[in-house]
């Protein structure tokens, strides 16, 4: 008789997760996540939607231009022509799975422009409501699946190791009971790191759990000194939790970033507020010290609220109304580019093991990922490492060796948490110098043992450390222009010359 098979493991359930759960029938799979299902995650609170070459005109190629000039030239040209190429059918599925995307007055999907696009391609769902419209689609999808069991409130705090090969996970519950799963493969889709950092527009959940594990078990990482800062987080006393975003699209919509003085921030730039993001984040970081920094939404049609419901509700929760005041912003870490090092299947270098979305890193986001390319890629990837994991599983997981138990380690304490997210914030953020990484490095020797984001933080900054030069959203302060002269943010010979053509030609 047959061994039974072993169900494939997919942790997290972001729009990564999920996707890669779907694709993976008939084979049974496991879906386990610390929240509740459908709560606590980053792709719900995507308000940018998702990119692909759709318009008259546009084409997948363009698309895959703006992808490599806003990474820098870092990307891997391959998955970029993957993902761009594969983007059109992903809405087409999407659609299929019950997003409803916005239309424009003639019925056709509405597209909007967001930072480093040449042009308007993004899909949005409910406005600034994207991540969490196709959440709840694919949810709703997930629980309707035969072949999908739920664990939620878990935290798969271990990966099982036997004969070199990832078999399965340690679940442990809110109680501290702790089970063994054994897994034809494991698929991480945990989402990113930046909760490790004092100002974020992360959920406290998305402090790279994930990548923890892999670590702790010997998976190969690549890029991690790559993290992206959003220009405009909603300057708010959040007293150490998520910063609300306020969404690139009112941007692509025609708001304008204006100095402490009123003077308009971003002139200088030929892409103007819609330059790639790390530029502007640095640019807001950068005018920061002189003063506060606000987003003008003046300009905009009256009625513009309409298709921002999350931003309106975020400004009023504050005492704003954006439809007539400034809104006050700061940059904030927003997405990792860095991560488990994958090939195109999502595979990990252990056996067994791969891993999806924000926890990956497939080279597709190269320095500095280009708006509404992060919830396309959790379904794109997330789809094909969940079919290929699938066909790989394993029936039954090696025997004979001994099983390691590869544990993730302790959390720090709050205190301590604290002190590390203001480290990070102040050496690793949108502008770093050689000097303030070390010290952050040698500060955080302290905690190393205390706590598993410490041993994390500290192998970011040894990839910040590592990379003395400038590239994208990884910037150091040594290399940068004179403050004030528009190079300060960034066009320059070498890695830059994708984004010089790519702007030439705008
Ligand atoms: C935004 O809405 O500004 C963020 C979109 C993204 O992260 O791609």
């Amino acid at each position: 008789m047959a061994a039974p098979r072993q169900p494939l493991v997919v942790v997290g359930h972001g729009v990564a997760g999920l996707s890669a759960a779907l694709a993976a029938a008939p084979a049974p799979v496991l879906l386990v996540n610390r929240a509740r299902h459908g709560e606590g995650g980053a792709s719900l609170l995507a308000q940018g939607g998702i990119a692909a070459a759709l318009a008259p005109g546009d084409s997948t190629a363009a698309h895959a231009r703006d992808t490599i000039a806003a990474g820098a030239g870092h990307n891997d040209r391959d998955a970029v022509l993957r993902l761009t190429a594969a983007a059109p059918a992903a809405i087409a599925w999407l659609q299929a799975q019950g997003v409803a995307f916005d239309q424009d007055a003639r019925g056709g999907l509405a597209l909007g422009r967001e930072g480093g696009h040449g042009v308007a391609r993004i899909v949005h769902a409910g406005g600034d409501r994207s991540g969490a419209r196709v959440t709840a689609a694919l949810l709703a999808r997930a629980r309707a699946a035969a072949h999908i069991q739920w664990r939620e409130q878990v935290d798969a705090d271990a990966l099982l190791l036997r004969a070199g090969a990832v078999v399965g996970v340690r679940l442990r519950d809110a109680a501290g009971r702790c089970e063994p799963v054994e897994a034809g493969a494991v698929v991480l889709a945990t989402g990113g790191l930046g909760a490790l950092f004092a100002h974020t527009t992360n959920p406290a959940a998305s402090a790279g759990s994930g990548l923890a594990l892999a670590l702790a078990a010997g998976a190969r990482v690549r890029d991690l000194e790559f993290v992206q800062f959003h220009p405009t987080a909603l300057r708010a006393d959040a007293d150490g939790a998520t910063l609300p975003l306020i969404t690139e699209a009112l941007r692509g919509a025609g708001a304008r970033l204006r100095d402490h003085r009123g003077q308009l921030l971003m002139a200088f730039h030929p892409l103007a507020d819609l330059a790639p993001r790390d530029i502007v984040a640095r640019t807001v970081w950068q005018a920061q010290r002189k003063g506060p920094v606000w987003l003008d939404a003046s300009a905009l049609a009256p009625g513009w609220e309409a298709g921002f419901p999350t931003v309106l509700a975020a400004c009023r929760a504050q005492g704003i109304d954006p439809r007539s005041q400034p809104i006050p912003v700061t940059p904030a870490a927003h997405f990792h580019m860095g991560g488990i090092a994958v090939d195109a299947d999502g595979a990990s270098s252990l056996p067994g093991l791969y891993a999806v979305g924000e926890v990956a890193c497939n080279g597709v986001h190269g320095a500095n990922r280009l708006a509404s390319n992060s919830l396309l890629e959790g379904v794109v990837c997330g789809r094909r490492t969940g079919q290929v994991a699938a066909q790989r599983a394993r029936a039954s997981t090696p025997s004979g060796a001994a099983t390691r138990l590869c544990e993730r380690g302790p959390d720090l304490g709050d205190a301590e948490r604290t002190a590390l997210r203001d480290l990070l914030w102040r050496a690793a953020g949108p502008v770093r110098t050689g000097e303030g990484l070390r010290q952050a490095q040698v500060a955080l020797r302290t905690l190393a043992d205390s706590g598993w984001e410490a041993r994390l933080a500290t192998a970011l900054l040894e990839a910040a450390l590592r990379r003395p030069g400038s590239l994208g959203a990884h910037w150091r302060e040594a290399d940068a222009a004179p403050a004030g002269v528009a190079p300060v943010v960034g066009l320059r010979a070498g890695a830059d010359a994708p984004r010089r053509a790519a702007l030439e030609k705008a």
